[in-house]
């Protein structure tokens, strides 16, 4: 069955560089990122791991946990995080996935066989304390992840959870917000932005970002 924003994230048991992971349990109450590389020992999934590893200070700060998937065994995973180590100047902090049997890119249908038969591509699933896939990114092996980008769509996500608000093209933490149009009550707009909006159009509320 595909995959959509909304659905339950499929659980699992796999093996991984920290040791057996059980997936609904490891999150426990903690948001996720669960991204796919193609293979051990490539260059771009190099940089890759080493960006994450380098920010999880931005994840731990949103309650963020980081899980690699590859296809290759956990064995050889260890032996290439030296090299992630080596090269990104970064000690490797967060688990990945020994996915040898494809357990979980077929569950998350990170093989695409049109362009490949066994590797993965480069997928990414935010996936939020109540187990909810948040987000869906798919890239190409070739093309690297912005992974600033994905720190800001799940800055997105939290304050749409917290403030009944949504984010404007290029949105960045510090700037204003959209009212979501299901808020129109007077008394509850008050309440929930004090500081005031600016109506551009009746759909189209602009404020501060809340809690700010
Ligand atoms: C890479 O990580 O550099 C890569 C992996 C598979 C195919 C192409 C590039």
């Amino acid at each position: 069955m595909a995959l959509h924003i909304g659905s339950i994230a499929p659980d699992f048991t796999q093996e991984s560089t920290e040791g057996t992971i059980h997936f609904h349990q490891w999150l426990g109450n903690s948001w996720g990122i669960l991204f796919s590389h193609p293979k051990d020992f490539t260059p771009v999934c190099t940089t890759e791991l080493g960006m994450t590893a380098r920010l999880k200070p931005e994840f731990d700060k949103r309650n963020v946990k980081a899980l690699g998937v590859s296809v290759d065994d956990v064995a050889s995973h260890k032996r290439w995080t030296a090299d992630i180590e080596e090269t990104q100047h970064v000690k490797m902090n967060f688990p990945v996935l020994g996915d040898a049997d494809k357990k979980v890119s077929k569950l998350y249908d990170m093989i695409h066989p049109e362009w490949n038969d066994t590797l993965t591509v480069r997928s990414v699933f935010v996936i939020d304390p109540n187990k909810k896939i948040r987000l869906i990114i798919t890239y190409p092996a070739s093309t690297g992840r912005n992974f600033q980008e994905i720190l800001r769509a799940i800055d997105s996500l939290q304050l749409t959870d917290k403030y009944t608000v949504a984010t404007p093209v290029d949105w960045k933490q510090g700037e204003d917000v959209i009212i979501a149009p299901s808020v129109t009550d007077p008394a509850v707009l008050k309440e929930k932005f004090p500081k005031g909006y600016k109506e551009v159009k009746p759909y189209l509320r602009v404020t501060p970002q809340p809690g700010k």
